[in-house]
């Protein structure tokens, strides 16, 4: 016999199913519950809602366990690639060579951008912010497919739109950095592999010239392949959403990279290095800066640490420190801001305060302390992030639409004025 729950409401009680993951999960479904009862629940911020039945990643933030359709994060980010990792994101299995070629042809041939697009760049002040330019540029891309304005069209002709955003999106973050230090935009060199062809695009200016380091390349893949997925986080809740009212991928994606901009999810990676420099500059007396977090009258949080799932340590944030340490080796970079962070991580994590709200590192933590070493300013890192996390958005949009997932609209407890009259202004 299935399982229940069982509620006792108003003297009455009411049997719930009870719904089991395959890694021994336990859902309560009240989505009845207010048919038969009248009442609703209540859980502001989602902390304890699953919004979604999904089979794409699973993790487990007590043990600090990521995995994506199945297979572990460690093993993904030191066998695989970004485009690998992509393709299993968005299709369930690991591709074999034939399908990985087919795949990575198909993205590599839509990798150019309308030649119009370029004309948005001439409209936004210098000092614009790249992730409102990403967010702007991918809703946009709509307008030149406008055949992508209803999802509901065939499997082949969604399939499209996913791999021209894949595709296009490269591009677009490349052209964003190069439009800000006023350098000419770059086309895509279609030889080169999706990272290096993203960082020939960013940083080089004819083909012939260009060498990029393979340890850069092999981060960068690494830093993507991390940030490709992590379930039902704030943008991709967003992105199935926004989606869920058949909004076009184009527009969901963008309400994903809208979401990821604020500081408490994936703006966190600027907000970072902004406060290690800040920590330096005052003399890099971390205690002090510590102290300040922990201060319940000083707004100051150690950003790049704690997190909504994570209660025991972040397998990403343990992976790119390692990678961390190696670039700076490997490019013989010496950033006194990583000091830093490591100071403010081992005093934290012997702090009472840090240990007992079980605060550890996470992903943002030593990221762009990589992508500092490889050269991008700190206004580009939250536009790489989304770059790494674009096949999950995909993925996810794409499985909520072929569940034909109803559209989400969550119900409130009104707390406003009761009904009263309108009274004449003379009156008031
Ligand atoms: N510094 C100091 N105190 C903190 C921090 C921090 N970074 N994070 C949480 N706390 C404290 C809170 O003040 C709160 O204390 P209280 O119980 O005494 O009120 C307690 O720990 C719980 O914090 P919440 O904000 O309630 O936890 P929540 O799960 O809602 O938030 C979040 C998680 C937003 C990530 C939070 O830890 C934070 O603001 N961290 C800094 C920003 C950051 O790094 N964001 C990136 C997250 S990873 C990502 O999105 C990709």
């Amino acid at each position: 016999m299935s399982e229940t729950a069982k509620v006792l409401l108003d003297g009455q009680e009411c049997e719930l199913p009870v719904i089991t993951g395959t890694e021994n999960e336990k859902a309560i479904d009240i989505s009845k519950l207010r048919d038969k009862t009248g009442y609703v629940t209540l859980d502001t911020g989602y902390k304890n809602t699953g919004a979604t039945t999904s089979a794409i990643t699973f993790l487990d933030g007590e043990q600090g366990i990521l995995r994506y359709r199945g297979y572990p994060i460690e093993q993904l980010a030191e066998k695989s690639n970004f485009l690998e990792v992509s393709y299993l994101l968005l299709y369930g299995e690991l591709p074999s060579a034939s399908q990985l070629t087919d795949f990575t042809k198909r993205i590599t041939r839509h990798t150019l951008v309308h030649e119009d697009v370029k004309k948005f760049f001439d409209g936004w002040p210098s000092s614009a912010h790249p992730m409102g330019q990403l967010c702007s540029l991918i809703c946009s891309l709509s307008s030149f497919y406008p055949e992508s304005l209803n999802p509901n069209r065939s499997q082949e002709e969604v399939d499209l739109s996913i791999i021209r955003i894949l595709a296009k999106m490269p591009t677009l973050v490349s052209w964003i950095y190069k439009k800000s230090i006023g350098h000419p935009l770059i086309y895509p060199n279609n030889n080169l592999d999706y990272v290096s062809n993203f960082l020939f695009m960013t940083y080089g200016m004819r083909t012939e010239d260009f060498h990029v380091d393979p340890v850069i390349v092999e981060a960068m893949d690494k830093l993507l392949i991390l940030h490709a997925d992590h379930e039902q986080n704030c943008s991709t809740s967003t992105v199935r959403l926004v989606g869920s009212s058949q909004a076009n991928p184009y527009a969901s994606v963008a309400a994903g990279v809208a979401a990821l901009w604020g500081p408490l999810h994936g703006g966190a990676n600027q907000k970072v290095i902004e406060m290690l420099d800040q920590i330096q500059n005052d003399g890099g007396n971390t205690a002090k800066w510590i102290e300040k977090a922990k201060d319940k009258n000083d707004p100051f949080r150690l950003m790049g640490f704690g997190h909504r799932v994570y209660k025991n340590f972040d397998p990403r944030a343990k992976i790119i420190k390692e990678a961390c340490d190696n670039v700076l080796n490997k490019l013989g970079i010496h950033d006194p801001i990583l000091d830093i962070a490591k100071q403010l991580e081992e005093v934290a994590l012997q702090d009472p305060y840090f240990v007992e709200k079980k605060l550890y590192p996470n992903v943002d933590f030593y990221s762009g302390i990589i992508y500092r070493a490889i050269g991008f300013p700190t206004e580009m890192f939250t536009v790489l992030f989304a770059l790494g996390r674009l096949p999950g958005w995909l993925a996810q949009w794409k499985e909520m639409r072929e569940a034909g997932q109803p559209i989400g609209r969550p119900r409130q407890i009104y707390t406003g004025e009761v009904k009263r009259d309108y009274t004449n202004i003379a009156t008031r």
